[in-house]
């Protein structure tokens, strides 16, 4: 995938600024693990506003990109319908990655939907550790209930599931731990969103993933990162937000986060160091409504 100008501009930058980096002899090619995650969520099959030409363009392009892990992050359907379930099934099956994590939204527990769920996508919480990233994957839902929940007594599960030795730790929920911006009043943040930060600083996770509010955005809390998708083939839209996914490399110590729109252009959005936590978020909520 070619890099976005952002990134070209932000790596002049950092070479400016870190001429001691620049002067290190390479490193041996062979030291380096890439990972390559693609991060699709909320398509809301079923919906009118469901669009798909978008979604099979989506996957056309994740197909291409060959990620090495994809990850989708709820509200697969509308109401939570098994007759949309098995329409959003029928373009997740055409992802051609060999590790696919799938967990459920507040729209997918709509009239008992996780039944269907279970039965056609799979448990709806999940766990992968594949080279030194741990990612855990959790239902926040609750059935008919459009806020999310983890809970006290998934604490200690979360905290289980991140003890193990891991170079880059990975958590995924369908709603939103921190307020996003441009996304009107507040609702749905996840209800114990105080505590569940709290637990997942202390299982040293890096990222936090989600989906939901259907507004790509970026925040780092103190030693953590998180990262919203929007949505990727829908125009259930807020303002002037386009159709996206994101693509996450994780590569030694540098984290590069951009989001791919279907059809179009791929844009920066945040970069980092999961060591020193120096990190450039490249595009403010403001300036994407602009473009
Ligand atoms: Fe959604
Ligand atoms: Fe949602």
């Amino acid at each position: 995938m070619a890099l976005p100008r952002v990134w070209l501009y932000h790596r002049k930058v950092m070479a400016k600024k870190d001429t001691a980096t620049a002067r290190q002899p390479a490193r041996d090619s062979r030291e380096s693990r890439r990972l390559t995650v693609a991060h699709i969520s909320d398509l809301h099959a079923g919906s009118p506003y469901f669009v798909p030409n978008l979604m099979d363009r989506a996957v056309v392009e994740v197909n291409e990109l060959a990620p090495d892990i994809v990850l989708v992050t709820g509200d697969l359907t509308e109401m939570g319908f098994k007759q949309e379930y098995l329409l959003a099934k029928s373009y997740l099956d055409r992802i051609e990655c060999p590790d696919l994590l799938v967990i459920p939204g507040n729209h997918d527990s709509r009239h008992v939907g996780y039944v269907h769920f279970e039965e056609l996508i799979g448990p709806r919480s999940c766990t992968l550790s594949k080279e030194g990233v741990t990612i855990v994957g959790i239902d926040s839902t609750e059935p008919d209930l459009d806020h999310g929940h983890i809970g006290r007594a998934r604490y200690r599960w979360l905290e289980e599931k991140f003890a193990h030795e891991a170079r880059f730790r990975i958590f995924m929920l369908h709603h939103h731990l921190l307020p996003i911006p441009g996304t009107g009043r507040e609702r749905n943040v996840v209800y114990d969103a105080g505590d569940a930060l709290e637990v997942l600083q202390h299982c040293k996770v890096n990222l936090v993933l989600s989906g939901h509010k259907h507004v790509p955005y970026a925040w780092r809390l103190e030693d953590l990162f998180v990262v919203n998708a929007g949505t990727a083939c829908s125009l259930r839209l807020r303002g002037n937000i386009k159709p996206c996914y994101n693509v996450i490399t994780i590569e030694d110590d540098r984290v590069e986060i951009v989001r791919k729109h279907p059809f179009h252009g791929t844009e920066a959005m945040i970069a980092f160091s999961p060591s020193t936590l120096a990190y450039e978020k490249s595009v403010s909520l403001r300036e994407q409504e602009e473009r």
